[in-house]
């Protein structure tokens, strides 16, 4: 099946990056919120975003405006009913996923693909309330989603063949490097990211190097971007932990057990870039 239009339901941070980099790739693209003020607020900033590209000389004004052009914003769900891949972009909560993907079922007709986004939620608790399973997938993209190079695509036990290689051609056509992961706890990159976390949060608590060094010690030793504790600032520790439990909550493997200063700073209400103190202090 030729993918020409694709939904996103949610346009918050990821949703609306998503939709973007889809319009941007040549997709017609319908885009949904709640309410029409969060909707005005997701395109607002597909715009910003775009201008950003304009203003560096990296997208003419006229292809700015044919992407715009290409993106439907809408709070109505039925507006999914002609998509041939939709992006379930709303926040982390199963019983919501659920809730979408079962009207998502009803309007979509059947050879339409369903996918989310979730960072740890089980990608068959999802396809198990349609009936369509095999046409179910996760679409794992990273954050900013117009920079960001990867995607990750979550293949459940019951995922097709055919769901997986049309996801994995659609993913390239956005420009993006496409890995395939199993539906377990973490996909890959959080798998192998969170335990390297939660080192760097011990190192810390134990006073054992500072804040500095830890993160100065892997950015030039493994030449990553930023340090741990700085990227867990970035991140929002808030959401940090929530992952954290989550794969616990599956696994329990203690790998993955949430180290209690995370949790302590959590209820502190210092999460990060968000609160304006983490790990650093940003006021
Ligand atoms: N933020 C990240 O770095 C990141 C990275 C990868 C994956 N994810 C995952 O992507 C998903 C979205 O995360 P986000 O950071 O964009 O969250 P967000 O809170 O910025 O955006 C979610 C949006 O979904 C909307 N929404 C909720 N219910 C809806 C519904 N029924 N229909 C339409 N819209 C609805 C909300 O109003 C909100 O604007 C989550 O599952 C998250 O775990 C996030």
């Amino acid at each position: 099946m030729p993918i020409k239009k694709i939904g996103v339901v949610g346009c918050g941070l990821m949703g609306r990056g998503i939709a973007e980099v889809s319009a941007k790739a040549g997709y017609d693209v319908v885009a949904s919120e709640i309410n029409k003020d969060l909707l005005d607020k997701g395109m607002a900033a597909v715009r910003v975003s775009l201008s950003k590209a304009v203003e560096k000389g990296k997208l003419a004004q006229s292809d700015m405006d044919a992407i715009l052009a290409r993106i439907k914003g809408t709070t109505d769900m039925k507006d999914f009913k002609d998509c041939n891949l939709v992006v379930e972009a709303a926040i982390e909560n199963l019983d919501l996923k659920k809730k979408i993907f079962i009207d998502l079922d009803r309007i979509c007709p059947p050879d339409t693909i369903l996918s989310t986004n979730t960072s740890c939620l089980s990608v068959m608790d999802v396809a198990a309330v349609t009936n369509r399973p095999a046409k179910v997938l996760g679409c794992h993209f990273f954050n900013p989603v117009p920079l960001m190079k990867l995607l990750e695509l979550v293949k459940t036990i019951t995922t097709s063949k055919e769901t997986l290689e049309t996801a994995v051609e659609w993913g390239k056509s956005l420009g993006k490097t496409v890995i395939i992961a199993p539906d377990r706890p973490g996909f890959i990159v959080n798998r192998s990211f969170l335990p390297y976390m939660v080192e760097a949060f011990e190192m810390y608590e134990s006073g054992v190097a500072t804040r500095e060094d830890i993160d100065t010690g892997v950015q030039l030793g493994l030449n990553h971007p930023m340090g741990p504790l700085t990227l867990a600032d970035m991140v929002g520790l808030d959401t940090l932990l929530f992952v954290m439990d989550a794969i616990y909550a599956e696994t329990k493997n203690p790998k993955f057990v949430a180290p209690v200063l995370l949790r302590k700073m959590v209820t502190a209400g210092h999460l990060g870039r968000k609160t304006g103190k983490g790990f650093y202090d940003y006021k």
